[in-house]
């Protein structure tokens, strides 16, 4: 289906980038659960958010191998800020345990980093280790790991839609040459396809603010696991699920009756 599978990094189009050998090339999860998984061991939740370190190492370590190719996974919502004060904190402070045992290892293995998600409001050492991340791993192109932090799918379409209007107010842009593709361009996410599959892991069944306008054909996958047990067989079932699913991006159920009239 010509137009359908774009697996261009640089494409931003309604095309997905699921492959003719099944994808999902582009997967995203929503890390979810971690305050449950510690709740559930009698655990302050801070320790849950730590576990999902752990989750994020193995998945980023089984999504290759997998077939995936770009992986983005949710972080820190916009409306995450209205949690405890000490929780935000346990939360800010992830990236940097992150990246303190792994991005060596990023950088080496051929991972790009890439944070989307409002650098407004993150103190300044955050910042700065997401930039860093970004520049040491700039030149890799074996898997794209991008990280939502601090990110609102609502937001990144504001943000998006007042860059365009500064444009247009500084007679750089014509408004009439607005197209899906020219604002999926001025997004946060622009440049990586579409997510073919969307995971929410622990069992809630909603988007959550992510990806809203990247979501439009992306399969959703809801899995009851918890995200600080999530592993390589959690993402293989997920995989499994969208290898099943019919997507027909709004066309007929078959290439068949597209050709025959
Ligand atoms: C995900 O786990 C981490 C973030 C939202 C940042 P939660 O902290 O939401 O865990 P639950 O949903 O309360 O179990
Ligand atoms: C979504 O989870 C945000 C992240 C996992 C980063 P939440 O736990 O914040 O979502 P709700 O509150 O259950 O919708
Ligand atoms: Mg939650």
């Amino acid at each position: 289906m010509a137009g359908r599978s774009k697996t261009s990094p640089e494409a931003s189009g309604p095309a997905s980038a699921a492959s003719a050998a099944g994808g999902p090339l582009h997967v995203a999860i929503v890390m979810d659960g971690n305050g449950r998984w510690a709740q559930k061991r009698g655990l302050p939740r801070t320790l849950g958010h730590r576990a999902g370190v752990e989750a994020l190492r193995r998945t980023v370590a089984a999504a290759p191998d997998l077939g995936v190719r770009w992986l983005t996974v949710y972080g820190f919502s916009t409306e995450n800020w209205s949690r405890p004060a000490a929780e935000v904190r346990e939360l800010m402070a992830l990236p940097k345990r992150y990246f303190d045992s792994d991005l060596k290892r990023l950088e080496r293995e051929g991972v790009r980093v890439r944070a989307v998600g409002r650098r407004e409001g993150l103190a300044p050492d955050l910042v700065a280790l997401l930039d860093e991340a970004e520049q040491r791993t700039a030149h890799n192109d074996r898997f794209f790991l991008q990280i939502a932090f601090n990110y609102g799918g609502q937001a990144d379409i504001a943000d998006a839609a007042r860059r365009l209007a500064e444009a247009a107010a500084a007679g750089r842009l014509d408004p009439a040459t607005i197209t899906e593709s020219v604002f999926a361009g001025s997004l946060s996410t622009a440049g990586l396809p579409l997510p073919d599959l969307i995971i929410r892991p622990s069992g809630e069944q909603r988007l959550s603010n992510f990806l809203l306008w990247e979501a439009a054909y992306a399969e959703l996958v809801f899995q009851d696991v918890l995200w600080p047990d999530y592993d390589a067989a959690s993402l293989a079932d997920a995989i499994t699920a969208f290898r099943s699913r019919d997507r027909r991006f709004g066309g007929a159920v078959s290439d068949d009756v597209l050709v025959a009239g």
